[in-house]
């Protein structure tokens, strides 16, 4: 049932282009034109701010959404986990849309948090992997994300879907407030679109990552720095490295570095800079050459054009496709999944049932 992988884990990274383009496909349709969401979509006509609210890596996948909606619609956006959520109570002014995240669409806090929103909210939106699950029966609308069942108690394949269809949902936003000309939003759905192929030319990386990961296999301590977009992927490449590889690992927004995690930095401490050539790599370029200065290792994951032009000192870089400035974070989603994974296998660890873990958290 592995299908010839050692792990569901690593079926699940392969699985990702086809999922992917299988989500894509079940909302743009035959033509690839138009989003269709399912029970009439989402009306954002009287929606003045969203709240988001999941835990763990549906949490993040929440807060990549909250660049996308707020860059692209110009909707204020919310996001909080659902163990904070639910005990703060938080006010839920007229025009709010809530949208819950979750894979498994019964884990505790989550649906805590929704149920709070019901008879408050005006509309309640779900994100799910599991159409018939306890989040998605108690939404208004649920969207499924279509990746299939996923096993490994790592979420990846979740994770690029969940993405996926909050990217629509961004995107959708958009176009209904008049901020998306229909030639940019083509553009948009062309380079969703372009994203099943550029999974599969991002999976060439496994050999390079594996070699790598030897050498993090033996660190205490990992910091992942990414700006913009790309920083809830540096949360999510810790989270991941830590679930599966018991190694300390923190995610940080790369502005933030000076404002104390640098003094973390030496030469034991590997440095996992994810910055596509956009308009802010310069920005993280100088964060990332003031961790060398300090001897601190650092892999660079970037793409053809940022590797040109990010010098000379760095440990490693691993090369990436070109993706838009918006949606490079579901790519570069692979190279932080393949670090985990890779690490774990090389400490030897139980990559699929990771110690103290559960798949669905059903108690809060
Ligand atoms: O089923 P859910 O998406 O609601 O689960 C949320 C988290 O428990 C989950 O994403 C967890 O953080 C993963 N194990 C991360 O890989």
């Amino acid at each position: 049932e592995k299908g010839g992988y050692k792990h569901f884990m690593a079926k699940e990274i392969a699985e990702q282009p086809a999922v992917l383009g299988d989500a894509l496909h079940h909302y743009l349709g035959e033509e690839g034109t138009e989003i269709t969401l399912p029970g009439g979509g989402i009306d954002f006509s009287g929606v003045t701010r969203i709240t988001m609210v999941a835990c763990g890596t549906a949490y993040l996948a929440c807060l990549t959404a909250k660049y996308w909606i707020e860059r692209l619609a110009r909707l204020p956006v919310d996001v909080d986990v659902a163990s904070e959520f639910r005990y703060r109570e938080p006010p839920i002014p007229e025009g709010t849309l809530a949208i819950f995240v979750s894979q498994s669409g019964e884990t505790a806090d989550t649906l805590a948090a929704l149920r709070y929103c019901t008879g408050r909210a005006d509309r309640i939106v779900s994100v799910v992997n599991v159409p018939e699950s306890s989040i998605a029966r108690e939404s208004d609308l649920a969207l499924p994300i279509l990746a299939g069942a996923e096993i490994g108690v790592a979420s990846t394949k979740a994770f690029t879907c969940q993405l996926a269809v909050l990217a629509l949902v961004a995107l959708d936003a958009a176009r209904q407030r008049g901020r998306l000309a229909p030639a940019d939003l083509a553009r948009h759905l062309a380079s969703l679109q372009a994203m099943p192929a550029r999974f599969n030319a991002a999976l060439a990386l496994h050999e390079p990552i594996g070699r790598l990961a030897r050498r993090l296999a033996e660190a205490t301590d990992v910091l992942f720095l990414g700006r913009g977009a790309m920083y809830p992927l540096a949360l999510e490449g810790a989270l991941k490295l830590k679930e599966i590889s018991y190694i300390h690992a923190e995610g940080y927004a790369s502005g933030e570095l000076k404002h104390g995690p640098i003094a973390l930095v030496e030469k034991t401490v590997p440095v996992i800079v994810m910055a596509p050539h956009d308009r802010l790599f310069d920005k993280t370029v100088s964060n990332m050459q003031e961790v060398m200065a300090r001897g601190g290792p650092v892999l660079l994951i970037t793409d053809a054009r940022g590797a040109a032009e990010a010098g000379s000192g760095v440990w490693e870089t691993l090369i990436m496709p070109e993706a838009s400035d918006l949606f490079a974070p579901m790519l570069y989603a692979l190279p932080v999944q393949l670090l985990a994974y890779h690490t774990a296998v090389a400490k030897g660890t139980d990559v699929d049932q990771p110690r103290n873990l559960a798949k669905s958290v059903t108690v809060e």
